[in-house]
């Protein structure tokens, strides 16, 4: 982990109180999947080239037909007032500052408005498809009209995960994370039900979502590659290799331990992978990248960084993400991303 990452969240554990840090800090079941995320990434080794010309490296990337500063992106994450009164408004400035991908999620505590007014370029709503689909029309016909250019569909979801260290905070009361959902619920509907993730969705929501948006719709939560497959050939533009920070399935691999698999089983299709889950610097986020990931998006480290300082810690985070990368990128003897490829990563042991 880089010593800045450390530092904001050694000023989390202690800022925050313990059961909003336990919130976001905290994975499903024994905290198996949470505790082997970031070594998962440490297990790779490199194959440095030498004499390279690495004078200038440039980190920018293509995602989706858009040209981006930096791979980095935010994974979505609920809530995140709990953290800062800016919230998301903070996350989605830094984000457009830094140039990087931003994922907003269906429970987020500003409004879809308001937060695609503070990204002011593309980004991209994270969907939780619940039972009464109107809800989910509603929120996306809003995110579509406030900036959205694509769908990330969470697909490893279907119930909550059992976490292991409290609940949900008093703090995340029923307001803070349905400020986008209430409206869309039908008078005399019990707003936690009609809320809820539908449990029964298929490869057929692909399609779907891709239908009533007309953008590209990736898949969140994809970690094998059978099930890459399936989720492109539906229409998904791509996916995001991911176990959900260890929030679900305890004991799921780690995405670092999937992300080849995916790699290869999606090596003849035109599908974008993106991979997130205890990357921590930027030499785990070369590894990534040169083992194929398009794209790497993190959690709770922007998390910290919101925290610590609102929207200039969570530039803060970007900025020595970013210079890692570059220095890794220009060690490895890579000028650009373009230049990654999987000859740089030896096995995991
Ligand atoms: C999440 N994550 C998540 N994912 C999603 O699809 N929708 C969501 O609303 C949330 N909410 C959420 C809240 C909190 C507090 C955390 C920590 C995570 C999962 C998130 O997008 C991502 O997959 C992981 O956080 C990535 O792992 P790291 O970088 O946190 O290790
Ligand atoms: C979580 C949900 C909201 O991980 O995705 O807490």
């Amino acid at each position: 982990m880089l010593p800045l990452l450390a530092r904001q969240l050694a000023e989390a554990q202690d800022r925050l109180p313990q059961a909003v840090f336990d919130y976001y800090a905290g994975g499903a079941g024994e905290e198996i999947s949470l505790d082997e995320a970031e070594s998962a990434w440490q297990r790779y080794r490199l194959l440095p080239h030498v004499l390279r010309d690495v004078a200038a490296v440039d980190t920018g990337c293509e995602l989706l037909g858009h040209r981006y500063a930096t791979p980095f992106g935010i994974a979505p994450m609920a809530t995140q007032q709990l953290l800062h009164p800016d919230g998301e408004l903070a996350t989605a400035r830094a984000s457009a500052a830094a140039g990087g991908p931003f994922v907003l999620s269906t429970r987020s505590s500003h409004t879809l408005e308001d937060v695609g007014a503070a990204v002011g370029g593309p980004w991209w709503f994270q969907v939780y498809v619940t039972r009464d689909r109107s809800i989910t029309e509603g929120l996306v016909g809003r995110a579509l009209a406030a900036g959205a250019t694509a769908l990330v569909l969470t697909g490893d979801t279907p119930f909550l995960g059992r976490r292991k260290r409290a609940g949900r905070p008093a703090a995340l009361s029923a307001d803070a994370s349905m400020i986008n959902i209430a409206r869309h619920i039908r008078p005399g509907a019990d707003p936690d039900i009609a809320a809820e993730q539908d449990p029964s969705i298929t490869p057929d929501t692909i399609s779907w979502l891709a239908g009533i948006s007309g953008v590209p719709v990736l898949v969140k939560g994809v970690l094998r590659g059978d099930d890459a497959r399936a989720c492109v050939d539906a229409g998904a533009a791509g996916v995001i290799v991911s176990n959900h920070g260890g929030r679900q399935l305890d004991r799921a691999v780690p995405s670092a331990a999937a992300l080849p698999h995916v790699i290869s089983a999606l090596a003849d299709r035109n599908a974008e992978v993106l991979v997130d889950g205890g990357i921590r610097s930027g030499v785990d986020a070369l590894v990534a990248l040169a083992m194929g990931a398009r794209g790497v998006l993190l959690g709770r480290p922007f998390a910290w960084g919101l925290l610590a300082g609102g929207q200039d810690g969570v530039a803060a985070t970007f900025a020595a993400l970013a210079d890692d990368l570059r220095l890794a990128a220009a060690l490895v003897g890579a000028r650009s991303l373009a230049a990654l490829d999987p000859t740089l990563v030896a096995p995991s042991r």
